[in-house]
């Protein structure tokens, strides 16, 4: 949850009536502008519906909130769509309210329940009473799913995955909790917290756990300290940190900027454990992207207790579902048969990924795209080479409808490298580690792939915009 960072003025659609950009008249989203138990950031807006709240109009301009951070200064950043009505931020877990009844040690995986159902009714304004539809006489209601779910950290960092045999904190602290009656996965997970701070100290000059005493009795707090947030340090624009700060580089003694969330937690986990199933098509994503699934059957999930691929031998695709899995039209084996046969609109990459990898809408009988076929390095390069006046339409300039030779020549690589971009593969080296520099999978979180001109927000002239305080 954003708090310190993100402010608004006034309210959430950016009103600002003195047009000013102090400090001073900030309001910040957990400091100024409290969040409620059991409200999302916006609580402020929207009463928490689990109190029998109501919807918020987002309006013309949307809900918008500024960051604050030293070089990008007011950034506004909107957070949903304008004329819709939203909730924002719910705070959901993935467990229903019965399970969440019991003492929240004896949780065990197969609780969690990743699809929250939602419920809305239209009640009158004034009176607050159903709404009644005109043809069938019935209070108008609809229903949706708010998808939210638990990564699976633990079943490398609770482990010597993880750990190896350097790290052993995480032994004492799952003793602690195992003691206390906490079950094997609640234990596990307040084991890998402790895991993933030793290894981060260890690895990156910080004192996470300096306060820490793993003989200690204490529950509420185990590390003597406020809570960890990985965006003071790391820029995460998630939540409007769009700068990190920097660091002491003990090799060099030079001043560092500190790499962003996203490029520090894939590189180094794409890297270390690439997981490839028998294609060579990395099974990592869907251990932290988490897949539990509704009717909490843990059958044939992705990834072992003891973080290996259940599908090393066999394709990360016969997965039994997940978020991503089989959902998107074009990784959705069933596409030919379910009723709809949603076309799939192919343009020359889709149609090689058809053919190579997909082999779904042309009678192959085949499995779908993999996450990697559509996160690649390749959809970076060609959204920085658009210049589009109607992305819906792709009217403007494109290489997206071009040849593949086109395509090839226009991001400046040969046709096989064109071809390992659109499906990568892990590069095993002698440690079962995948290869800086040659897998293609590692290149998306690269540092020097992170080209400049991805992060311009707004120009002023040719310039990117900088964003001042006027304190
Ligand atoms: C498949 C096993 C696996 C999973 C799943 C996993 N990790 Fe790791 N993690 C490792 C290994 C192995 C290392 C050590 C890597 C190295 O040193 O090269 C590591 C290292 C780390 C580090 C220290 C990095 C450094 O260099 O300082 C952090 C932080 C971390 N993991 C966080 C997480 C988080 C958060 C999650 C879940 C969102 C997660 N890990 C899931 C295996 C895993
Ligand atoms: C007090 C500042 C600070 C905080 C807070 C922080 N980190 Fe870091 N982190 C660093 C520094 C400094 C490095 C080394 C940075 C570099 O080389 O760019 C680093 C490196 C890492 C790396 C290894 C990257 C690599 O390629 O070696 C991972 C992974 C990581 N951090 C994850 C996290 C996570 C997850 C959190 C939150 C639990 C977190 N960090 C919180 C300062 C911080
Ligand atoms: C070690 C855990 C871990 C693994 C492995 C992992 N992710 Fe992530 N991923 C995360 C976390 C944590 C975030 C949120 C990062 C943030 O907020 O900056 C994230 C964010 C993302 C995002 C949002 C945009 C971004 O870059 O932050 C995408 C897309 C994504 N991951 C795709 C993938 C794909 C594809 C794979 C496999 C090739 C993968 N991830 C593997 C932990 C992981
Ligand atoms: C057919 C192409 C395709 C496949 C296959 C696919 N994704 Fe995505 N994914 C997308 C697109 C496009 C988006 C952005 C959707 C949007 O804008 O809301 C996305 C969004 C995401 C996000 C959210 C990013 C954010 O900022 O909110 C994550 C995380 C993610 N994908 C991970 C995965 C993982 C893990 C897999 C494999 C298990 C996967 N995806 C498979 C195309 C794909």
């Amino acid at each position: 949850m954003p708090t310190g960072p993100i402010f608004m003025s006034k309210d959430l659609k950016g009103t600002n009536p003195k047009g000013t950009s102090k400090d001073s008249e900030k309001l910040r989203v957990g400091l100024q502008v409290p969040v409620p138990k059991d409200n999302g950031p916006a609580g402020a807006a929207v009463p928490s519906p689990m109190q029998g709240g109501h919807l918020h109009y987002t309006g013309e301009v949307g809900p918008i909130v500024y960051t604050q951070s030293p070089v990008l200064e007011n950034v506004p950043i909107m957070l949903t769509h304008p004329g819709i009505w939203d909730a924002l931020g719910l705070a959901l877990t993935p467990f229903t309210d019965s399970v969440a009844a019991k003492d929240p040690l004896t949780l065990v995986e197969s609780d969690i329940q990743p699809f929250q159902e939602a419920w809305v009714s239209m009640v009158d304004a004034d009176t607050g009473e159903p709404v009644l539809d005109s043809h069938s006489g019935k209070p108008i209601t609809f229903v949706g799913a708010n998808p939210v779910d638990v990564p699976n950290c633990s079943n490398c960092h609770s482990n010597e995955t993880g750990n190896g045999d350097k790290y052993t904190l995480y032994k004492q602290e799952k003793a602690f909790w195992k003691a206390l009656g906490a079950s094997d996965w609640i234990a596990n997970l307040k084991a890998t917290s402790v895991s993933i701070l030793e290894m981060h100290d260890d690895n990156n000059g910080t004192d996470f756990l300096k306060n820490y005493k793993p003989g200690g009795r204490d529950t509420m707090n185990r590390i003597g300290r406020d809570p960890i947030l990985c965006q003071k340090c790391h820029a995460d624009n998630v939540i409007g940190v769009l700068q990190s700060k920097s660091f002491k580089d003990p090799k060099t003694g030079k001043e560092k900027v500190i790499m962003p969330l996203t490029q520090a937690i894939h590189g180094v986990h794409l890297k270390a454990t690439p997981m490839p199933d028998s294609q060579g098509r990395t099974g990592a994503c869907q251990g932290c992207h988490p897949v539990h699934r509704q009717d909490g059957s843990m059958e044939g999930y992705p990834i072992t207790q003891d973080g290996k691929n259940a599908y090393a031998a066999s394709d990360n695709r016969d997965a039994a579902g997940g978020c991503f899995v089989g959902r998107d039209v074009h990784s959705n084996p069933g596409k030919d048969t379910d009723g709809v046969e949603t076309p799939e609109h192919l343009n020359a990459i889709g149609e090689w990924l058809q053919e190579n990898v997909s082999q779904i809408g042309n009678g192959g009988n085949g499995k779908g795209l993999w996450c990697t076929n559509c996160h690649t390095q390749l959809s970076r390069e060609l959204y920085q080479r658009d210049a589009l006046t109607n992305a819906f339409k792709q009217e403007g300039k494109t290489l997206r409808n071009k040849s593949l030779t086109e395509i090839a020549k226009g991001i400046g690589v040969s046709m096989k490298e064109l071809e390992e971009m659109m499906d990568p593969k892990v590069i095993l080296d002698g440690k079962g580690h995948d290869t800086p520099g040659k897998s293609r999978i590692l290149e998306i979180w690269e540092q020097d792939r992170l080209v400049p001109d991805i992060a311009v927000i707004a120009l002023k002239g040719d310039d990117p915009m900088i964003n001042k305080d006027e304190d």
